[in-house]
């Protein structure tokens, strides 16, 4: 974990309630996909855990869903704020498990993890195909991004204004891959698991209190004892977690 202040370089709106955050800083914390920052934000206790959708030596993009008072606050922020963030939180995606043709799947504010680890997969030659998740068209985002970087890349929404309509694993159900790499929210992930013909790793965006391994207030049941989100994980192996 290091701490550094980090500086905004653009915070844009990119669809309903959804905003990318390009800041610049030392992002020499980050040592894997799909790991999270934590947030300080001035007058809130609790640090905010986001996590990272893409990373180079300096220069680090989070995209974040407006939810609540904390990220209504980052939602107002211009360029040139500083902000004070823990980098290198949480254990990230193991690559090396990702056979030829993994498939990545992202739901709503889980689709940012799947952008970093996308990048690099194409980089070691692999052909990932990507699913993404929305409610409905004007919360989609990433689609031509995920497609630039050479990715086959689906969109479901659950009422069918856009793409595939119905979830996630509808689009799941008709392909053949390697392996399984998701975030999103819990019902998702579980429907995932019951839909999956391979294994997988599961990022959980839980709740949180300390975001360092303190508090339990992020346990979750696993075969192996309960496990903390934000220290142990995000990202669980599928058949690890009591469901
Ligand atoms: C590992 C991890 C990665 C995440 N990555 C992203 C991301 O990339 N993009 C994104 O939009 N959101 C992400 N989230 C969810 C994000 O942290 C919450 O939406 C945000 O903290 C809400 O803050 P708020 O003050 O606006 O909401 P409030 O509801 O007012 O927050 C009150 C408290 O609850 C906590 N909290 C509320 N909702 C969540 C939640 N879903 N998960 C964790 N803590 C929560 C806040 O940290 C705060 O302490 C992630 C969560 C975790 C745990
Ligand atoms: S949030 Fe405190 S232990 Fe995970």
């Amino acid at each position: 974990m290091k701490q550094s202040i980090f500086e905004v370089k653009a915070n844009t709106k990119i669809a309903e309630n959804t905003y990318k955050m390009v800041l610049g800083g030392d992002c020499s914390g980050i040592t894997a996909s799909g790991q999270f920052v934590n947030i300080k934000l001035d007058g809130f206790f609790l640090r905010r855990p986001i996590s990272v959708c893409d990373y180079d030596d300096n220069e680090l993009t989070l995209i974040y869903k407006v939810v609540g008072k904390g990220t209504e606050y980052m939602a107002e922020l211009g360029a040139g704020e500083k902000l004070d963030i823990l980098t290198g939180l949480g254990n990230g995606y193991d690559l090396s498990k990702s056979g030829n043709e993994p498939v990545l799947i992202g739901g709503g504010a889980g689709v940012p993890p799947m952008y970093n680890l996308c990048r690099k997969l194409v980089a070691e030659g692999k052909k990932p195909q990507v699913i993404l998740g929305f409610n409905k068209e004007n919360e989609l985002f990433f689609e031509n991004e995920f497609k630039a970087l050479g990715a086959e890349v689906t969109v479901t929404t659950a009422d069918g204004s856009y793409g595939m309509k119905g979830f996630v694993t509808d689009a799941l159900k008709n392909m053949k891959y390697t392996y399984i790499y998701s975030c999103g929210p819990e019902p998702m992930l579980k429907a995932i698991y019951n839909t999956a013909e391979t294994s997988g790793q599961l990022s959980f965006e839980e709740r949180m209190g300390c975001g360092f391994g303190a508090c339990m207030g992020c346990s979750c049941a696993t075969k192996y004892g309960n496990k903390r989100i934000c220290k142990d994980g995000p990202v669980l192996e599928m058949e690890e977690i009591i469901w």
